[in-house]
């Protein structure tokens, strides 16, 4: 397959790369050959070339944090901190995915706007039953999008219609692990401890070992000051927020990374133990901002050389828009150097294209630019509306960036594959 038009991705220095008129040539889903207009050989020139013009090409979007069970109230319940959110809106909605049939009808509207989204990728909390997440994970698996999605652990800290017993925490847990088994292409399993508050001791050294040096493990760190208080009374063994994790064994080293989301009160000893486990961090900055979280120091992530990438973490964010996200992100770095830090430099266009692309794409291995070996995520961009008088490409690119809910997708390809039609 050979796909023609204006790439714009990032390169691996993070600087933004614009290739006007380009072919991509695409070989059982991964980008083979990159040609410019003039170098296009003539045996190339007969085959079906999708050409689509004057239109931006784009990576697919990786969303790095979501709670698909939480779709159905986004934008609702604002107006509390992270944990009496979680007590008053978040547990009672997830209690009702016991039952089936209100999944089958929940999820299906999620993985729908998912699918139209301009995300490829997503790293996604389900919730703690076990056919329900199933369901959610073939469903996924049907729209094309490449996932990861855990079924949530929570045996303690909850309302009685959402809870599990330690031990039947854990057999859910192997059982369910044993149903995904050669059941997906695009869907792999990701071992889901809720946060320490909801998590024994005893559960969480069992997932440690249940992840074994097999899966990649995602949870929450270092929110919200009051939960970072209270992980200091459950766990006086241990010098800090991720380190009550490590002394569960749940960083232990794993082929698949860990993915921590929001990390806003991650201190330097923190920032220091989320390097050398190479965890992942997963910003979400709507959610920070509206449970009133606080502000993350995503320049000291990225001057220690940490993976960030951003996460709508629907439902405490409101919007499946990785790109809003984005543009938050820049938001919330220039407000971090007026008020906490003059020192710390605000993010630059590049770098949140980078969070949202690139870095969290190595994620799921070579993903998240257009180079050689990479995999074909790719989003063409109908921004003719808005950009009818720009020419530059750089220029339609910074404002589709900022008004891309102005715009919308002509296509979108998952590793060669095109998902929904538009
Ligand atoms: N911490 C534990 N559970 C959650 C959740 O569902 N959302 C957010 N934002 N933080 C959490
Ligand atoms: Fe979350």
């Amino acid at each position: 397959m050979i796909v023609k038009g204006n790439l714009v991705d990032c390169t691996k220095e993070g600087t933004i790369r614009i290739r006007e008129n380009n072919f991509l040539v695409i070989e059982d889903g991964i980008i083979s050959k990159i040609y410019s207009q003039d170098e296009l050989p003539d045996s190339l020139k007969n085959e079906e070339i999708e050409d689509y013009g004057d239109s931006l090409i784009l990576p697919g979007l990786i969303d790095m944090h979501l709670h698909a069970p939480q779709f159905a109230f986004r934008g609702l319940g604002m107006d509390m901190e992270l944990l009496d959110w979680l007590n008053t809106y978040t547990f009672p909605e997830e209690a009702k995915y016991k039952d089936i049939e209100y999944a089958k009808k929940a999820y299906k509207k999620f993985v729908d706007a998912l699918a139209k989204s301009y995300s490829t990728r997503a790293i996604v909390f389900a919730t703690l039953h076990t056919d329900s997440t199933i369901l959610l994970m073939d469903m996924l698996e049907e729209s094309g999008l490449k996932c990861f999605v855990g079924k949530v652990n929570m045996d303690r800290n909850s309302t009685d219609e959402l809870i599990e017993t330690t031990e039947s925490s854990i057999d859910s847990t192997v059982k369910w692990l044993d149903i995904c088994k050669d059941r997906y292409k695009n869907i792999k399993p990701i071992i889901t401890p809720r946060f320490i508050p909801s998590c024994s001791d005893e559960l969480m050294k069992a997932l440690g070992n249940i992840r074994g040096d097999t899966y990649g493990l995602q949870s929450h760190l270092s929110e919200n000051p009051k939960e970072v208080e209270w992980v200091k009374e459950l766990c006086p063994d241990s010098d800090g927020y991720l380190d009550a994790y490590n002394k569960r064994g749940n960083l232990n080293k794993s082929k698949v990374d860990t993915v921590m989301a929001h990390c806003v009160y991650s201190d330097d000893k923190e920032i220091e133990l989320l390097k050398e486990k190479n965890v992942y961090v997963a910003h979400c900055p709507q959610s920070n901002i509206c449970l009133s979280s606080g502000i993350a120091p995503i320049r000291k992530f990225l001057d220690n050389g940490i993976k960030v990438g951003l996460g709508s973490d629907i439902a405490a964010g409101y919007s499946l828009n990785i790109l809003n996200q984005a543009v938050e992100a820049i938001g919330l770095s220039k407000l971090y150097w007026r008020y906490i830090d003059k020192n710390s430099k605000s993010l630059e266009l590049a770098e949140a294209f980078a969070i949202a692309t690139r870095i969290p794409g190595s994620y799921f291995g070579k993903v998240g630019a257009f180079e050689e070996g990479f995999e074909a995520d790719m989003l063409v961009i109908n921004d003719e509306e808005l950009n009818k008088d720009i020419d530059d490409i750089r220029k339609r690119f910074e404002r589709f960036l900022y008004l891309s809910d102005e715009c919308s997708l002509r296509a979108k390809y998952v590793s060669g594959q095109k998902t929904v039609t538009f």
